[in-house]
């Protein structure tokens, strides 16, 4: 089958590699219709993970059954279902209690698995012709059969549950206010989760103008990170008062304001700011334990200069990790089928399989709007 494999820093191919096949009774064959390209895949792309060349990429992947294993209970042949980005077992210590994330089964010596993804076991990635899903009753969520909300069911997978999850690791609720960092996809998501969840102002900061526009355009007030501190201009505009709950959707390739360098501690430092006594901080966006290749000296050493004793003094609380899809999908599925959440508004390309390396260079430099793009095999 066709493939997006990756060849070295910057560099992704499409290629042929072996088909998968079932190997335990509880797998099934996906052939997939839907496997979208995510700000993590770029952490590899990059060069910056010990991600090796050969390691085929996808982690959102969604499809119809076309294999299943002899022990799979709930699942047909034909059926349109969507993967966590997770791979999971269900039955562990920490599945039991819905950190899927976490995983203890799925890859050894680690907690968590996924596809696609460096350390995170051994799962092929989905931006392929076809996929093995393990363990296939619990991570294969069902959808209605037929075409409808194709785009939308595609980012269950991950983004749309992650800002979800940032949302839940803040406790975002009604009337709150909330500043969220960050526009790409996931922080777009988490401010479109925080309207859904009933939040009175989102605030969401970026300097790119496109994701700000998109922000507007769903209601929540766009920062301009370019035009000044973001701390400050929230302030200004929330009555000089800070905000309830914050949530950072950039991660350790965090830009500094007024400035063109990486600082992965900036977001940190500008949310434990600009939140108020007792509030909750969630943080989606990646952090690493060492980023060898960064630019920041503790950061390279897997430390970050946060304001700790501000943290402390305001009591603020916080809640960080991978996002326990498995966790939210059902239930956005079921928000998505009742016509009450429309997450596909931060689609920018449907592009076929072939061009994924095109499609990997511009969104790597977040040009010609390539905001969420989703490959078709
Ligand atoms: N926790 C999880 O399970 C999970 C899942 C998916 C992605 N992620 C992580 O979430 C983060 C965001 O993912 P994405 O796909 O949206 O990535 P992205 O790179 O498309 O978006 C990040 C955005 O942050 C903006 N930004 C940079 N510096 C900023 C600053 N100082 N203040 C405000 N905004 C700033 C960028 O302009 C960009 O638009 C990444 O770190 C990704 O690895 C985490
Ligand atoms: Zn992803
Ligand atoms: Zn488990």
């Amino acid at each position: 089958m066709r493939a997006v494999v990756y060849k070295g820093p910057f560099k992704v191919a499409v290629e042929q590699v072996p088909d998968p096949k079932i190997q335990h009774p509880n797998d099934v064959i996906v052939h997939i219709t839907s496997s979208c390209i995510c700000g993590s895949d770029l952490h590899m792309y990059e060069g910056r993970t010990a991600a090796q060349p050969g390691i085929v990429f996808g982690h959102e992947n969604m499809g119809i059954v076309e294999e299943v294993g002899p022990g799979v209970a709930t699942l047909r042949k034909g059926d349109r279902v969507v993967m966590p980005f997770n791979v999971a077992c269900g039955f562990c210590k920490n599945c039991e209690r819905g950190f899927t994330g976490f995983c203890l089964t799925v890859n050894p010596g680690f907690a968590g698995g996924a596809y696609g993804y460096v350390a995170m076991g051994p799962y092929t990635g989905g931006q392929a012709e076809y996929l093995r899903v393990p363990f296939a009753d619990f991570n294969a969520l069902k959808l209605p059969k037929g075409t409808e909300h194709e785009e939308d069911f595609a980012l269950l997978a991950d983004i749309f549950p992650t800002g979800y999850h940032g949302t839940e690791l803040a406790q975002v609720s009604p009337g709150e206010s909330v500043a969220v960092f960050g526009a790409g996809p996931v922080g777009a998501m988490a401010a479109y989760s925080a309207l859904i969840r009933g939040a009175a102002q989102v605030y969401v900061v970026d300097r790119v103008p496109e994701r700000l526009q998109k922000m507007k355009e769903i209601g929540a007030i766009p920062i301009d990170f370019s035009k000044g501190d973001p701390v400050q201009q929230i302030r200004n505009m929330h009555g000089g008062d800070g905000v309830d709950k914050g949530i950072d959707a950039v991660g350790y390739q965090a830009v500094e304001p007024g400035k063109e360098t990486e600082a992965p501690a900036t977001v940190l430092d500008a949310i434990v700011q600009i939140v108020n006594p007792t509030g909750i901080l969630g943080i989606p966006g990646l952090y690493v334990p060492t980023d060898p290749g960064g630019v920041d000296p503790h950061a390279k050493q897997g430390r970050l200069l946060i304001p700790f004793g501000k943290l402390f003094e305001k009591g603020l609380r916080l809640g960080t990790g991978q996002c326990n899809v498995k966790r939210y999908n059902r239930y956005l599925r079921d928000l998505i089928i009742a016509g009450r959440a429309k997450p596909s508004f931060i689609v920018s390309h449907n592009t076929p399989l072939n061009d994924a390396p095109t499609a990997y260079e511009k969104f790597d430099k977040r040009i010609e709007g390539y905001t969420k793009v989703i490959l078709k095999p």
